[in-house]
């Protein structure tokens, strides 16, 4: 049964082929319904309405997945080349490329976010981290070593190390970005010669469908990529308890991070979990203020601010502060919000009412706790899940809108005076995900790089993503890196061989 929105009438150009007709699992290469026969509706966050109908799976269709899965690593994918298999990648990059278009309106349909955004960062990002994964196919190697045995004097051996795939590989995403996600995951984990069961998010399930289609177009055998669309307490804790699974890896909320984490302890299959975070950005006295002005609104504005590693704590040389909030103030006022498909649109909704009630409810709280918005502060009236980009003054270290993640468009702004100082607070958090500093001192920079207790700091920039950078948490933002070389350790086991001579 196809349900679409009212959404402006050019809304599903591209993805509108895709969007007909229930939409169903990916499982062995083949489009199957739910075992149980229910399907979900997927939502427009832009108008509130049903945006498509899509298969649920449950632990039975995770237990038919995993079997596929299991019967492609050892079959198909182990016998294809790495070359073959890198080729394979490669192909697939380029048809996220090829199908730029329709994968950024799936997206902006589906998450809210808008198309042009989807479209250069989203869509361009994902098909580069193929390109870059496919390329470690054929360099994966272990090394040569020469032990010496104290309790066997005068032996010689000769040993190497070398490193496997796990296996079959869980994988649960979210929907702040349902492609990236998506690929951030399969690329490191294809190139490495695992087999793959994706579950995307409830909220924005259509384009890894869509990739898992693309991913058989480019070569990429039958059951080595299967979508699994469902609930997170269904679908997901299925994956990440199943015995069938050697390794689950996930991004999203802290809290279902440590789930997972210990459902994953029955058979000790590895983890890996990329978090929540509520980063520091922090503007030095000798910064090039209108600079780190519009650094500050993109790093908290950029996809609704419903991004992990977002700066969602401003720090600010007190000599500054008024300035700086009066110039990410106007930056906030200046944002166009609205529907992610129209053209001239900059922020689009929430991705969901859940969301929705989430981010309002933080503006209401900060409100109570004395602290002012000095732009924002409200929901949007019109349908869909829109508010206001926000920026909040008065705030202190002990309130909600400094500790925790709000993932909106919202910022607490703080004023700062004395470097050490400046170092504890960024640092009094339990999330360690990004932080941003600016100023023209290369040796403060440098220097603060070191103190700061964050898997990524950018320095008189923010939110700089690329395949060749890893990226990832300290302390409760998680366990592991995604991409650069350091993810390939997410895929792999390392075996010692050893020969005596
Ligand atoms: P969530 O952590 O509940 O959902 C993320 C993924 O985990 C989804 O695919 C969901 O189906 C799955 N999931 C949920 N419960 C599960 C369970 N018991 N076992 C296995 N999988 C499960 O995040 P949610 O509820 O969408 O958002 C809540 C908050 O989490 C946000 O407001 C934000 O603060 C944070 N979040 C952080 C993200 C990040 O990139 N680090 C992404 C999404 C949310
Ligand atoms: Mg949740």
């Amino acid at each position: 049964m196809a349900t679409t929105t009212d959404a402006p009438a050019t809304a599903a150009r591209h993805a509108a082929g895709f969007l007909q007709g229930t939409k169903q699992l990916l499982i062995d290469g083949e489009w199957v319904d739910a075992a149980s026969g229910k399907t979900f509706e997927t939502i427009d966050p832009g108008t509130g309405k049903v945006l498509a109908h899509v298969a649920e799976a449950d632990a039975e269709d995770v237990d038919r997945a995993v079997a596929a899965a299991r019967r492609a690593f050892t079959g198909p994918w182990s016998k294809m080349s790495p070359s073959e298999r890198g080729r394979a990648i490669h192909r697939l990059g380029d048809l996220v490329m090829e199908h730029a278009e329709e994968l950024a309106e799936l997206d902006s349909l589906d998450n809210g976010k808008p198309k042009a955004v989807a479209q250069a960062a989203d869509v361009a990002l994902a098909a580069d981290l193929f390109w870059y994964m496919a390329g470690w196919a054929t360099k994966l190697k272990g090394g040569t070593v020469n032990p010496s045995v104290p309790y066997l004097p005068g032996a010689e051996f000769h040993a190497y190390t070398l490193r496997e795939p796990l296996g079959v590989v869980g994988q649960i995403i979210p929907w702040n970005f349902p492609l990236l996600m998506a690929a951030w995951k399969i690329g490191p984990a294809l190139t490495t010669g695992n087999t793959i069961v994706l579950k995307p998010a409830e909220q924005t399930p259509l384009s890894a469908l869509r990739l898992g289609e693309l991913a058989l177009e480019a070569g990429i055998p039958a059951g080595v990529l299967n979508v699994v669309p469902g609930f997170g307490e269904t679908a997901g804790a299925a994956i990440s308890a199943h015995d069938g699974i050697d390794k689950v890896a996930f991004t999203g909320s802290t809290e279902v991070g440590k789930m997972i984490a210990r459902a994953a302890t029955g058979n000790l299959k590895r983890v890996s979990l990329e978090l929540g975070g509520k980063s520091p950005n922090i503007i030095f006295d000798d910064a090039d203020v209108d600079a780190a002005i519009a650094g500050a609104a993109q790093g908290i504005f950029f996809n609704q601010g419903e991004v992990c590693s977002a700066g969602s704590r401003l720090y600010v040389a007190q000599e500054h502060f008024d300035q700086v909030v009066e110039g990410v103030s106007a930056a906030a006022n200046g944002i166009k919000v609205g529907y992610g498909l129209d053209a001239d649109t900059e922020m689009g909704p929430l991705v969901s009412q859940e969301q929705f009630d989430r981010v309002t409810g933080y503006m209401a709280q900060g409100r109570e706790q004395g602290a002012t918005p000095t732009a924002g502060g409200n929901a949007i009236q019109r349908d869909g899940y829109y508010v206001e980009p926000t920026v909040i003054t008065g705030a202190d270290a002990s309130h909600a809108i400094v500790r925790e993640e709000v993932f909106g468009p919202v910022i607490a702004a703080l004023p700062f005076s004395d470097v050490d100082d400046l170092a504890r607070q960024a640092n009094d958090s339990h999330y360690g995900l990004a932080a941003g500093v600016w100023t023209r001192d290369v040796s403060k920079a440098h220097q603060l790089a070191k103190r700061i207790q964050a898997g990524t700091v950018h320095i008189n920039t923010y939110h700089v993503f690329a395949a060749e950078l890893p990226f990832g948490g300290y302390k409760q933002s998680g366990w592991g890196r995604e991409m650069g070389e350091e993810v390939l350790n997410n895929y792999q086991e390392t075996k010692s061989v050893i020969v005596a001579l």
